[in-house]
């Protein structure tokens, strides 16, 4: 692999559209990324709307070969903006929302209601009324407080309501400790063996206006093993099949929630969408076989791997630093307050000289952001070609849980997004300004 010039070697992080000129400079969705920075400026990042789009059509193919009529909602929490909606909608995506916020940029973008699904374990009373008043298609109702509440808002509008139960099954998703949510120690959800879960079914049957459609589960984030899915869905299928025994309630719609992974390095290549959709099926059907249930209509929510993929985080080089005998450092424009995800899970990314994509590159050096914190490191370790200042320097796989869990630290300036598709560059959201940062202050 050292020996690969990097547009080889990095082709299964990089958007699909990825390419480089004849001297070396990376191409996305057809631009070329030294006059996107001369235009834009940097930090930018770039999503290749193609690939989002690949992804999406890859996703209803598979999981409908197998499950007809099963549906997406993308997870908004990994990227929103009406920009992107608009390809959802149009790629016949629904959307998952956790927020008044989501839910506000959803609606923006032009989301059907009804292809919204509303989650989370916080949900206030003026998010549940924003949430009824707009006519989400299912809220999935994580706890008991949040029953109560929704049974007496919907008496009140005497308005039906369809909602699932977010149940925790008990079953270690193996991904990082700060993305596990199926353990019976998590604060998600209705725990199933402590006979909670099922006291909120016999509840919500008993709610006038609630009608619950089935179930919910959601392992963690990322699953590169698929395993965990099938271990959750057998641990549900028995408990639908317990409920319809001792009170006659049956399943009709199911939701093995997200956390299908995504390929950030090449030395650890996420399952593809097949794969995923081949072992969910599987365990769905022989839960039903087995117990005798009807096939419900299934829900997917993946959110990282359908944008994490098609984005690129450019950036360019302001400071270099050589350690004799200890490290390369090269300093970027940007860092945690864009991406945060090295801080904070130690997650591991490529880096690429993104005008030199045909050097071999010949140097370890270590990627850091400009921001006052030691652990603001963007990439640990990696090869990379002698760089110069202003030199661009390319993240790929960065189009998830980035810009989504950006901040304005240091206050530093969110990033502009620009999205690329057949030689147009769309300018999707603009950069903020340091009026902006004084637009909140009184
Ligand atoms: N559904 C539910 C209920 C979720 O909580 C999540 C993610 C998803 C779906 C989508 O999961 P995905 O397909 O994106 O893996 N900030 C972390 C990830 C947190 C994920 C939270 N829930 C990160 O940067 O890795």
């Amino acid at each position: 692999m050292t020996h690969q010039t990097p547009i080889d070697a990095l082709r299964d992080v990089m958007p699909l559209s990825a390419a480089a000129s004849d001297d070396g400079a990376l191409q996305l969705g057809g631009c070329d990324v030294r006059e996107l920075a001369r235009e834009f400026g940097t930090p930018l990042y770039i999503y290749d709307e193609h690939t989002i789009r690949q992804t999406c059509r890859d996703y209803l193919r598979d999981f409908r070969s197998q499950m007809p009529g099963a549906r997406a909602h993308y997870a908004s929490k990994a990227w929103l903006s009406p920009a992107l909606v608009n390809v959802l909608v149009e790629e016949e995506f629904g959307l998952d929302v956790v927020s008044a916020g989501e839910l506000h940029v959803a609606l923006a973008g032009g989301m059907d209601p009804e292809q919204i699904g509303f989650h989370g374990n916080g949900k206030t009373p003026a998010e549940l009324e924003y949430a009824l008043e707009a006519g989400v298609g299912r809220i999935i109702v994580d706890n008991d407080d949040e029953l109560a509440l929704l049974d007496d808002l919907t008496r009140s509008r005497a308005t039906e309501q369809r909602i699932m139960l977010r149940i925790t099954p008990g079953v270690d998703a193996q991904t990082h400790a700060k993305t596990t949510t199926g353990l019976r120690d998590s604060k998600f959800g209705f725990p199933l063996p402590s006979g909670q879960a099922e006291a909120a079914l016999v509840r919500a049957l008993d709610a006038p206006f609630l009608d619950v459609t089935g179930f919910h589960i959601h392992l963690g984030s990322p699953l590169f093993k698929i395993q965990p899915y099938a271990d959750g869905i057998a641990t549900i299928g028995e408990f639908a099949a317990e409920m319809k025994q001792r009170h006659g309630y049956e399943w009709r719609e199911f939701s093995p929630g997200g956390g299908m992974a995504l390929t950030y390095t090449a030395d650890h290549t996420a399952p593809v969408s097949e794969r995923y959709a081949a072992q969910i099926a599987e365990a769905i059907h022989t839960a039903c076989d087995t117990h005798g249930l009807p096939m419900p209509d299934v829900h997917i929510e993946p959110g990282r791997s359908v944008v994490g993929r098609a984005g690129v985080a450019l950036y360019s080089v302001v400071s270099r630093k050589h350690i004799p005998e200890t490290r390369d450092y090269v300093t970027v424009d940007g860092g945690m307050a864009d991406n945060i995800r090295p801080a904070m899970y130690d997650s591991r990314y490529e880096a690429a000289a993104a005008e030199q994509m045909h050097t071999v590159p010949s140097l370890t050096v270590t990627v850091a952001g400009k921001f006052c914190e030691s652990g603001d490191v963007l990439v640990r370790d990696v090869r990379l070609p002698s760089l110069q200042l202003g030199e661009l320097i390319a993240i790929p796989a960065s189009g998830a849980y980035q810009i989504a869990m950006e901040s304005n630290y240091n206050l530093a300036l969110r990033p502009a997004i620009v999205m690329v598709q057949d030689g147009d560059a769309r300018l999707v959201r603009r950069r903020q300004t340091l009026d902006d940062l004084l637009h909140l202050e009184l």
